[in-house]
């Protein structure tokens, strides 16, 4: 996912007032006792809790929003890219941009789709997108400035989606492991896209070389951010991290995933000719990874907690299009329903 797991319980602790609606009945007692065997069995044993599976509620709700965060990200994280597919500088660009633009609004459907069958609706997930019940990614309130922002998106912030979601492939709950490895196939294509923008640039004009810099230095340590917090150490009691990695939905911590990321970017930063904005950024022999800087998580909370430069942007431009695309949802409702109708009446003649 697009990181940033620390939310609030959907469950909203003991009291249930913002409880999630659920289609079935809760457990009987003598079913909760039961339960807990059985869950912890399938656990234990590394094996998929399906749809079917009773689970315990704080699961279902931590997968719930974990869950709609990764679907709210995929859909926001259209509108910045978005923002250039009438300005990419070549139809081929055009074409690849679109392209890309769109695997993500599919992403977001297989994610709305996966967390569907833990017993909440879209419009559910949708509404507490739309009213800030439920956060998106951080890193989409960062304005796109240029073309080379669209390189820095794919190469920055689509990479480190990858090193979140690669394990989530291998996650407890079923339907999110098997959604997680087609998005893993194609934000594997959006990376490979994005560093091929800027390696281009990179080998253009003077202008064009220092507008891929510029963009890899605005986009950097957003992309460290969309790890979430500091979550080993001293910091591991803290969030969600411990409790997820007990239940085999998370397999790495944030800080170790983050370490990956940076592993992995420097050497193709060098590749391409850029130089990352970090002057603590080094080889550290010892420890066979590179150390780096510290990541500014008061700017990190601020943008999220909806002062970044473009939250207001986002949030009135997602709810538009969701009103002004309404008519297209009850047209498909109303053909669905006259397609059934006319299925019941063919089988009773
Ligand atoms: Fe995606
Ligand atoms: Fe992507």
């Amino acid at each position: 996912m697009y990181g940033n797991d620390y939310g609030p319980d959907d469950a909203a602790g003991e009291s249930g007032k913002d409880r999630l609606p659920r289609r079935d009945e809760p457990l009987n007692a003598a079913e909760a006792a039961d339960l807990e065997g059985y869950f912890d069995g399938l656990i234990d044993a590394d094996q998929r809790i399906e749809p079917r599976d009773a689970m315990p509620e704080a699961y279902r709700s931590t997968l719930i929003r974990m869950i709609a965060q990764h679907a709210h990200s995929e859909i926001i994280g259209m509108q910045p890219e978005g923002n250039w597919i009438s300005r990419a500088p070549s139809l081929r660009r055009k074409a690849i941009l679109m392209a890309k633009v769109q695997d993500e609004a599919g992403h977001g459907l297989y994610l709305y789709s996966a967390a569907e069958t833990l017993g909440v609706t879209r419009e559910e997930l949708l509404d507490r997108l739309h009213t800030g019940r439920q956060k998106y990614s951080s890193i989409f309130n960062y304005p796109t400035l240029t073309w080379a922002d669209v390189g820095a998106i794919g190469w920055l912030v689509d990479g480190a989606a990858i090193m979140n979601q690669v394990p989530l492939c291998r996650c407890s709950y079923g339907p999110y492991a098997r959604a997680m490895i087609r998005v893993c196939k194609e934000e594997s294509f959006h990376q490979r896209q994005g560093f091929e923008i800027l390696w281009v640039l990179a080998r253009g004009t003077a202008e064009q070389k220092a507008m891929a810099q510029d963009a890899a230095n605005r986009w950097w340590w957003p992309s460290l951010m969309m790890f979430g917090p500091p979550d080993s150490g001293e910091d591991a009691s803290k969030g969600h991290t411990a409790q997820s990695m007990a239940w085999g939905i998370k397999r790495f911590s944030n800080d170790d995933l983050r370490q990956k990321f940076v592993d992995m970017t420097v050497p193709q930063a060098e590749r391409i000719g850029i130089t990352l904005p970090d002057p603590d950024l080094r080889w550290n022999e010892e420890r066979g990874h590179y150390d780096f800087g510290e990541v500014d998580w008061a700017e990190f909370k601020r943008v999220l907690s909806g002062d970044g430069p473009m939250n207001a942007q986002r949030m009135a431009h997602r709810v538009r299009a969701h009103e002004e695309g309404a008519w297209v949802r009850e047209a498909a409702v109303a053909y669905a329903e006259r397609r059934a109708a006319a299925a019941a009446e063919a089988g009773a003649a």
